[in-house]
């Protein structure tokens, strides 16, 4: 019979630490957290070897009494449950469980000094261990010190990665408390570095908020930014949206607070996707920050060792509010009005412009309906279809504000004429105009065609590169002069890592000292044009999105989506008639041309006789 018996408390520790620390930035968000909540108005941290030889955090906060410090280091002592009430949580912490945890894997040192104390007091717990707290030098604050992080625990230390990429974690966390913050000033250093270096923001909350916002995510964030500032029931949202034209190919860019905590927590996520709905395409994301403040019993924050989960006791309030005030918001910024009005006409048109199955060739249509068409207000799904093409109509005045609306000068409309009246006839027609640099307008024998470009082209690069892997390898063109990319530390490592799979895809690079690559050919496919930067950038923020678990050619669709966005055939790019006639044969000749790698159609075709019943001649 196996005996039951009461684990020692150290054992005990080292579990806890197992779910709070999983890495050196978990031990950095919980003393950062430790010093917000004693007050703190100046924080630093220091990392050496990304934070596993030594992190520390040193805060000019109220400091602890030497008895308090004693107890600082025991398993379930906190000051922050006064009334030993969990449901009116007010400050980060409330577990009582993150030194003791991080003592029991580490060597963990406390130096600690109130106002009233004359000198400071230090703690040191080793492996577990606690020595007796004696007096030390120090000033006014507490000032941690976590040496040998894992050394009691080293299967966890195997897990850890390379110190760029553990640092880099650290100051994610940093800067994301630090968003929730504005007037605490934060500073990160790492072996003679500062990746870190915000001073305290002053002014009106709404101000500090954004200079705040503008030190993290830099300044183009802040050009784009809308402010949102809403409450319903007693429940505040606050923060700044960046503009659909400000978008990112993932969610890396969403920062989500619930009173002061960093979280994620799908049912924002879910909002927050259902106000950009009708403003972005499905593969592209908002940059933003949003700050939700609720009365603390309406929220229960004791859902995850790690404190970044929360659940709402009203769901359809946050959601409501988020979703009603971000619209409200985009709409204030001039987007939408423009948007609702084509939708409604091409929507009325639906039943007439089902896609035509007499061509030649088939375009594929998506046959699981599309995500959108499971969300409970969505209208059905053919509608909502052909919303999004009419969506697509309007779209570039918020693509391309300056590009130039172009129709074809006459000359070249001259041009196409001519050739229209020569060529054989197509299923997809002759091409007779681009508008506003993103739509080609086609004419066939019996209608006109309206083709999305961009997504076209996204579709051709697709299908091409799936099958020059499969036979000569993808073509490549060299660069005239190869391009440095600046990017993260973090990215410019994952993308390095990569660039043998990369040159497989025609995309040939390799690092260039920390934080850069250096591009020395492109996929030929891409077009002389091709605009490099944003391609390794969004290839890179791909790269951090799906992990280290997948070879890159699992995920051939999501790389080349992003390699055809930059590629020269994009949306505002204007075309000549040559150009377009050639992606209009290309597309015939294609497979699955008819939609894009995200299911949405490349082109739309309307027969005369659709047009004539829009005008009532019929
Ligand atoms: N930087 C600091 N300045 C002042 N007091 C601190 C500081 N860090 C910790 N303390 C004190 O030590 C106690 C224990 O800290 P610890 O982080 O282990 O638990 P907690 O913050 O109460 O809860 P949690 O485990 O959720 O973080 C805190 O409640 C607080 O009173
Ligand atoms: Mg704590």
């Amino acid at each position: 019979m196996p005996i039951i018996r009461r684990l020692p408390d150290n054992l005990v520790n080292q579990i806890a630490a197992g779910e709070v620390v999983e890495r050196p930035a978990a031990a950095v968000k919980e003393l950062v957290e430790n010093a917000l909540d004693a007050g703190a108005r100046r924080i630093d941290v220091t990392l050496r070897d990304g934070g596993k030889a030594l992190l520390s955090v040193a805060d000019d906060g109220c400091g602890m009494e030497p008895e308090q410090l004693a107890l600082s280091v025991e398993r379930h002592a906190t000051s922050k449950l006064p009334d030993g009430d969990l449901t009116d949580i007010r400050t980060l912490g409330f577990r009582g469980e993150a030194l003791p945890s991080i003592g029991a894997v580490s060597r963990l040192t406390i130096t600690s000094r109130t106002d009233a104390a004359d000198h400071a007091s230090a703690i040191l717990v080793e492996g577990g261990t606690v020595h007796p707290v004696g007096p030390a030098p120090g000033g006014l604050g507490t000032r941690v010190e976590v040496r040998d992080l894992f050394f009691a625990t080293p299967a966890r230390l195997k897990f850890l990665k390379g110190s760029r990429t553990e640092s880099q974690h650290a100051v994610d966390v940093v800067e994301r408390l630090a968003m929730a913050h504005p007037h605490v000033a934060f500073t990160v250093t790492d072996e003679g570095r500062t990746p870190v270096r915000l001073t305290s923001c002053t002014g009106e909350e709404e101000v500090a908020r954004l200079g705040r916002l503008g030190a993290v995510l830099g300044r183009e964030f802040q050009e784009n930014a809308i402010p949102v500032d809403a409450e319903r029931a007693g429940v505040r949202l606050v923060g700044h949206i960046g503009l659909p034209t400000y978008n990112k190919p993932t969610s890396a860019g969403q920062y989500l607070f619930v009173n002061g905590r960093p979280v994620k927590d799908r049912l924002m996520v879910g909002a927050v996707r259902g106000a950009y709905a009708d403003f972005l395409a499905r593969d592209r994301h908002p940059v933003l920050a949003l700050f939700l403040t609720l009365n603390p019993h309406d929220v229960d924050v004791n859902v995850h060792p790690a404190k970044t989960e929360v659940r709402f006791r009203d769901q359809a309030l946050i959601r409501g509010l988020i979703v009603g005030a971000l619209k409200h918001a985009l709409a204030a910024a001039g987007h939408r009005a423009s948007t609702t009005v084509a939708a409604d006409t091409l929507a009325s048109l639906t039943p007439r412009v089902a896609p035509q199955t007499s061509l030649f060739w088939e375009p594929q249509r998506p046959t699981a309906p599309p995500p959108y068409a499971q969300q409970h207000h969505a209208p059905p799904p053919v509608n909502r279809e052909m919303a999004e093409a009419a969506w697509q109509f309007q779209a570039p005045q918020m693509r391309t504000a300056s590009a130039p609306a172009d129709f074809a000068p006459a000359a070249r409309m001259e041009e196409a004429d001519a050739i229209a009246a020569t060529a054989p006839s197509f299923p997809l027609g002759a091409a007779r105009a681009q508008l506003h640099a993103t739509y080609i307008v086609a004419q066939t024998d019996n209608g006109i065609v309206i083709v999305d470009q961009h997504a076209a082209h996204e579709r051709l690069v697709y299908e091409r590169m799936k099958k020059e892997m499969l036979g000569d390898g993808v073509k490549r063109q060299g660069l005239l002069i190869p391009e440095v990319v600046e990017l993260d530390p973090a990215d410019a490592e994952r993308v390095g890592e990569r660039s043998h799979e990369l040159a497989e895809m025609g995309l040939v690079l390799e690092s260039f000292g920390s934080g850069a690559v250096v591009v020395r050919e492109v996929p030929a496919m891409l077009g002389a044009r091709a605009d490099v930067r944003g391609l390794v950038r969004d290839i890179a923020d791909e790269l951090a999105e799906m992990g280290d678990a997948h070879a890159l050619k699992e995920k051939l669709d999501a790389i080349c989506s992003r390699m055809a966005c930059h590629g020269s055939v994009r949306a505002g790019r204007p075309m000549n008639v040559e150009e377009m006639n050639a992606l209009l044969r290309q597309m015939e000749a294609t497979p699955h041309s008819g939609q894009c790698n995200h299911g949405r159609p490349t082109y739309v075709e309307l027969k005369l006789g659709d047009i004539e019943r829009l005008f009532g001649r019929r």
